[in-house]
């Protein structure tokens, strides 16, 4: 496994393995993986010749009042775990290599629509960060297919809009949640929950299969439903942002002549921010 901290020397690398015909697929993170990220690894192996993974905790999409300085950092133990799946190559670079005349100077991409509700209206700039630095990212590794995790969806269809708007061809592949046995979507962030509030968590996922179930069972009234969860979540001692169902395609709240649509889900236990969904096709009500 190679371990590369510069892009201008990742580009030169990975610049000698494409001349000799193998295919690159890219995984983006900003460690302290686990299960959900390994499984885009091996997917990603899956995929092409050679995967790329990034570490790099992006300051761009951290807000002024959020997590930035505490994210865990646990490169040795990521290194490990990458290694330990034969990883090719592991992209580190640093705050400057991405940024050379700081967060502010850079140039930022927007994608519109997707990118100022649900998490984006709680998170101001969040997805903006995101698409900068993914976007930037992608431009450096160049890779044939990248991978991301469905549990951030709106992160996953605002970079499939990005790369087909800015013609980056670069395929985009969403790869189902991974969850703990009790539910749970597995987040870097569970990290933070004390012993009771990890007990309390899955509840989000609970109340989004509700939801989901009355939907199969029939029901179309999106905001009694969604309003019902979120009393339910805050009786179970969460503090709601949202609970919203909302069209896949473009992120519009769902209608009930919609068919592809998916139930989003964001609620804080203590300080820490859970997020989920479930995505349905109502046409013949099959979940994932
Ligand atoms: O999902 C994440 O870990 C991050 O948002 C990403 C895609 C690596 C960009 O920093």
């Amino acid at each position: 496994m190679k371990i590369i901290g510069s892009s201008a020397e990742l580009t030169a690398h990975l610049a000698e393995i494409k001349a000799g015909g193998a295919t690159v697929a890219f995984v983006p993170t900003m460690g302290n993986l686990h299960a959900g990220h390994l499984s885009l690894v091996q997917q990603a192996k899956l995929r092409a010749n050679i995967v790329v993974v990034s570490i790099f905790i992006n300051p761009k999409q951290f807000g002024a009042n959020e997590d930035l300085a505490s994210y865990p950092r646990t490169l040795d133990e990521d290194l490990k775990q990458l290694d330990g799946l034969q990883t090719d190559v592991v992209f580190t670079p640093n705050d400057k290599d991405i940024y050379p005349e700081g967060v502010q100077s850079h140039t930022v991409v927007t994608v519109p629509e997707l990118t100022n509700v649900l998490c984006g209206a709680s998170r101001p700039g969040h997805f903006d960060g995101v698409s900068t630095v993914v976007c930037k990212l992608l431009n450096i590794v160049r890779p044939d297919v990248a991978l991301f995790g469905e549990k951030d969806l709106q992160q996953l269809l605002l970079i499939k809009k990005m790369v087909c708007d800015l013609a980056m061809g670069i395929e985009i592949v969403g790869i189902a949640t991974a969850r703990a046995d009790d539910g749970l979507a597995l987040s870097s962030r569970n990290g933070y929950l004390s012993a009771d509030q990890r007990t309390k968590a899955p509840e989000l996922y609970r109340e989004l299969e509700r939801v989901r179930e009355a939907m199969a069972a029939g029901r179309r009234d999106f905001d009694t439903l969604c309003g019902e969860a979120i009393q339910r979540l805050t009786k179970a001692g969460f503090k709601p942002d949202y609970i919203e169902i909302r069209r896949r395609s473009d992120l519009a709240s769902a209608q009930a002549e919609d068919t592809e649509v998916a139930i989003f889900g964001a609620a804080s236990l203590g300080s820490t921010r859970l997020i989920d969904n479930r995505q349905m096709d109502l046409s013949t009500a099959s979940a994932r």
